[in-house]
């Protein structure tokens, strides 16, 4: 185990329950949200950013009882640049081994005009909050928001007040995507050098993906001597996203040789980690995206499958097996026990309790029936399935079609405890069964995406189907996998409206249900 007070220690600082989570569409329950954190911390994540405590009831929930199960990680909380949100987030972080409060005001010329204080008034107001923060925790992390917009002078003149106010770490974010690698090394390497006492601090990056460039303007910022990297899994994040943990954790693994730098990541871990964030958060991986994507390790093409067996270094320059890719997977079928089916599961890195073993080994038996080769990505779609507890559950359903793309569809759903039935017709079967659905639970959600993947390979493999709902500014996602294409968009229909009628309960009547982001609270 690496010493983390070694100067080529790079600390990872995840971000995907609060800058992830932000993403619109990305919202996960408190459930989740504690799985996510476990996993996590099991993986050897050094800060988990939990939430951002101020922004609802249930933020403040989740980041308190992530902090409270904490075991090896640092837990951290957001707040702006007040009391009360400082206060909040010590309250909801406190409960953790090791905590962080972190804080930040956005500092360019464009984020000074949101708040309108001069210069001079910005520079008290970090002093006084970052004092603040700094009287309830011994660990405080400063951010000024957009730094790479930021005037070099005011810059180098806030961070200074920071440092002295009590923060430890400083993070340099890209808010907008906006830098390049060269200018990133060079912005944190001259901060180190100008600012006085940088050198008691640690320096962090934080980049956005808008040009594409968040990781590689994150191990720049190492070169130019940051030590923590401010990143989410699978990149997830608002607009075009966060830099992706998996993606600079192995490249300091890989190319280690030109930049000397190294984590604490369990790799093997990240495979299953990226799979149920994925799930959670109803974004799917693209299939092409490094380390995690389902090509990331596919070697179709006749050249590349020769030259892989001749020596698999010809084209892999890692080892499946080093993010927790069981390279070689025999799969289960219909005479498979549970007790193969737990080991299975294992080895996919879930653990699961007896009840939950009984439970899923009547959905895969029922899957093994209809599919001769039950695969890992199978299981792995099993694991994501919807929730018994629902108050809308799918009973049945019946489709036909006609040639003329015409169908007519008849959906029965328990709703609140009764079976209702109705039927539809349709521009073709899904649009015909999600009219069906609507016949019986009337709602107004727009249907802002739907996407379907086919989870393996032939014509009985299951279709995993992702439907993303909004219905007054709120978004709801919903994923379901079945070897029936239209079933699985059925279920994933009823599950992101499962998920709206939840959040709708929690924010209670009248409430104002918008996505809570931390710029319209800024
Ligand atoms: O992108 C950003 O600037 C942020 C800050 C809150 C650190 O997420
Ligand atoms: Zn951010």
């Amino acid at each position: 185990m690496t010493n983390a007070t070694d100067q080529d220690r790079v600390l990872i600082f995840d971000t995907t329950l609060r800058d992830g989570e932000q993403s619109p569409g990305a919202t996960m329950t408190h459930n989740e949200k504690l799985e996510i954190a476990e996993l996590l911390d099991e993986m050897g994540v050094d800060i988990i950013e939990a939430g951002f405590p101020i922004a609802s009831e249930g933020d403040f929930k989740a980041v308190s009882e992530i902090a409270a199960r904490s075991k090896n990680s640092r837990i951290c909380g957001l707040a702006r640049a007040n009391f009360a949100d400082i206060d909040r987030c010590w309250e909801a972080v406190k409960y953790a081994g090791k905590s962080r409060i972190h804080t930040f005001i956005g500092t360019s010329p464009l984020h000074r005009a949101i708040p309108n204080l001069s210069m001079d008034e910005m520079a008290d107001k970090i002093h006084e909050t970052v004092s603040h923060a700094r009287n309830l925790c011994e660990n405080v992390q400063w951010s000024p928001m957009d730094a790479t917009r930021t005037e070099w002078d005011y810059l180098c003149r806030v961070i200074e007040i920071a440092i002295k106010a009590g923060a430890t770490t400083i993070n340099i974010p890209d808010t907008v995507g906006y830098t390049a690698p060269v200018e990133s090394a060079d912005l944190i390497k001259r901060l180190i050098e100008t600012v006085p006492g940088a050198d008691e601090v640690v320096f962090a990056t934080h980049c956005h993906n808008d040009l594409g460039m968040a990781t590689a303007n994150s191990l720049a910022a190492v070169a130019g001597g940051a030590r923590q990297i401010e990143c989410t899994i699978n990149g997830l994040g608002e607009r075009a996203g966060n830099t992706a943990l998996e993606e600079v954790v192995m490249a300091l693994r890989t190319r280690n040789d030109i930049m000397p730098w190294h984590t604490g990541i369990d790799t093997t871990k990240i495979m299953h980690i990226s799979r149920r964030v994925a799930t959670v958060a109803g974004f799917p991986v693209q299939f092409n995206k490094a380390i995690v994507g389902k090509n990331a390790f596919a070697h179709e093409s006749g050249i590349h499958q020769d030259g892989m067996l001749k020596n698999r270094e010809n084209f892999e320059i890692m080892r499946p097996e080093d993010i927790g890719l069981s390279g070689t997977s025999l799969p289960l079928g219909k005479h498979s026990g549970r007790a193969a089916l737990r080991d299975k599961l294992e080895t996919l890195g879930y653990e699961v309790g007896d009840n939950q073993l009984k439970d899923i080994f009547v959905r895969f038996k029922d899957l093994a029936d209809r599919k001769k080769e039950v695969f890992d990505d199978d299981l792995i779609a099993l694991m994501s399935l919807d929730d018994d507890d629902d108050c809308l559950q799918l009973v049945s359903m019946k489709v036909t079609c006609g040639t003329g793309g015409q169908a007519e569809s008849t959906v029965e759903l328990e709703f609140d405890g009764k079976d209702v039935i109705a039927t539809e017709h349709g521009d073709g079967p899904v649009d015909a069964t999600f009219k069906a659905i609507r016949a019986i639970y009337p709602n107004e959600a727009h249907l802002q995406l739907y996407q379907v993947h086919a989870v393996t390979e032939g014509t009985d493999a299951q279709a995993t189907v992702s439907v993303r709902l909004e219905e007054d500014g709120m978004i709801a996602t919903g994923q379901s996998a079945n070897t029936d294409t239209v079933v699985a968009s059925a279920k994933a229909y009823i599950h992101a409206l499962n998920r709206l009628i939840m959040r709708r309960e929690k924010a209670g009547p009248g409430a104002d249900t918008r996505e809570i982001s931390y710029k319209d609270l800024t």
